[in-house]
C-alpha cells in the first residue's frame, strides 16, 4: 500500500514508520490519522514482528496535531476530531506487536500522544516533549491528560499541560518519560538493534506479555495477576516454551518458531 505522509519499510520482519511531512514538522493532518489508522492494519500481518514510529527529518518526530485543521473545528466536530484520534492511538496501543517510537526531535501535543501510545519510548539527545494545547486555548484531546498523567504521574503531568512547558530529553529520562537516550545519528540503528532484540525472542511470549503489560491501566492488581496467570499458562502450551527451556538446560541458544 502506498501512503502520503507516511514512509514504511520492511525488513527482517521490523517495519519502521516514518511520519513524512517534514516542512510542516510532521504534524498530524485528518489525511495522516487516516493513514496510521491503515498502517496497522497492514502491519498486522506475519511479515512484522516490530514496528518502529519515528519522524522524517532532524527536527521532529512530531510537532501536534495541525494546527491550521485544529483552528476549524467547532463543538460538535472537536468531539468527533478527538474521538477520531483517541481511537487510532488506542489501535496503537492495544496492538499485538510491540510499537517502539523512536523520538528524534519535537514531539509536543499529538506527538507527544502518539508516543504515549507506544509501547517502548526511546529518544535522540535534542527531544522535546510537551502538550503545550493551553498556549492554544485547548487542552490535549488525543489522550494526553490521560496517558502522560500514567505514564509519569498526576502532579507532573498536571505541571506540564497546565504551564505548556516542554521536556527535554535528560529530563524526559529522569521522570521515566522515555526509557534511553542516544546521540540523535545512532537513535534508529539503536532502535533497529532493540526491535531485532525482541523478534528474536518466543513471538507468543512477546505478545501475551505485552497484553498483560497493557492491561495494567484497565483492571485491577487482583484482575492483573489473574490474568497474568492465564497467560503464563497459555506460554506453557507453546512449542517456543519447550524450546526455551530445553535449550537452557542443553546448555545451546534457542531457536524459537513462534508455534
Ligand atoms: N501544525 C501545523 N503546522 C505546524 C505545526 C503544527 N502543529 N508545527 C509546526 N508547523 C509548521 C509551521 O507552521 C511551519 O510551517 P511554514 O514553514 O509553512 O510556516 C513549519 O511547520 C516549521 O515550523 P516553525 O514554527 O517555523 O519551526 P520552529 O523551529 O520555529 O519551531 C516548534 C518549532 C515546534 C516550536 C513550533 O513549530 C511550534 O510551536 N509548533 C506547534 C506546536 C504545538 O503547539 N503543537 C500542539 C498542537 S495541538
Amino acid at each position: 500500500m502506498s501512503y502520503q505522509n507516511l514512509l514504511v519499510e520492511v525488513k527482517d520482519k521490523i517495519a519502521a514508520v516514518t511520519l513524512n511531512r517534514p516542512n510542516k514538522l510532521n504534524a498530524l493532518n485528518a489525511k495522516t490519522i487516516e493513514e496510521l489508522d491503515a498502517v496497522f492494519d497492514e502491519l498486522n500481518s506475519d511479515e512484522v514482528f516490530v514496528i518502529i514510529l519515528t519522524g522524517s527529518g532532524e527536527k521532529a518526530f512530531v510537532a501536534g496535531a495541525d494546527i491550521s485543521e485544529l483552528n476549524k473545528l467547532d463543538t460538535i466536530s472537536a468531539k468527533e476530531f478527538a474521538e477520531r484520534g483517541q481511537a487510532v492511538f488506542s489501535k496503537i496501543q492495544n496492538f499485538d506487536k510491540p510499537v517502539i517510537a523512536a523520538v528524534n526531535g519535537f514531539a509536543l501535543g499529538g506527538g507527544c500522544e502518539l508516543a504515549l501510545a507506544c509501547h517502548i519510548r526511546i529518544a535522540s539527545d535534542n527531544a522535546k516533549f510537551g502538550q503545550p494545547e493551553v498556549n492554544l486555548g485547548i487542552i490535549p484531546g488525543y489522550g494526553g491528560t490521560q496517558r502522560l498523567a500514567r505514564v509519569i504521574n498526576t502532579g507532573r503531568a498536571a505541571e506540564y499541560i497546565l504551564t505548556g512547558d516542554m521536556i527535554d530529553a535528560k529530563e524526559a529520562f529522569r521522570i521515566g518519560l522515555v526509557s534511553r537516550v542516544f546521540p540523535q545519528s545512532e537513535l534508529m540503528n539503536r532502535a533497529i538493534e532493540m526491535a531485532k532484540k525482541i523478534a528474536g525472542k518466543g513471538q507468543h511470549a512477546v505478545r501475551l506479555a505485552l497484553k498483560a503489560i497493557n492491561a495494567v491501566n484497565e483492571i485491577s492488581l487482583k484482575d492483573g495477576l489473574k490474568l497474568e496467570a492465564s497467560l503464563f499458562a497459555l506460554c506453557c502450551g507453546t512449542e517456543d516454551f519447550k524450546e526455551g527451556t530445553s535449550a537452557f538446560l542443553e546448555k545451546r541458544k534457542p531457536e524459537f518458531k513462534n508455534k
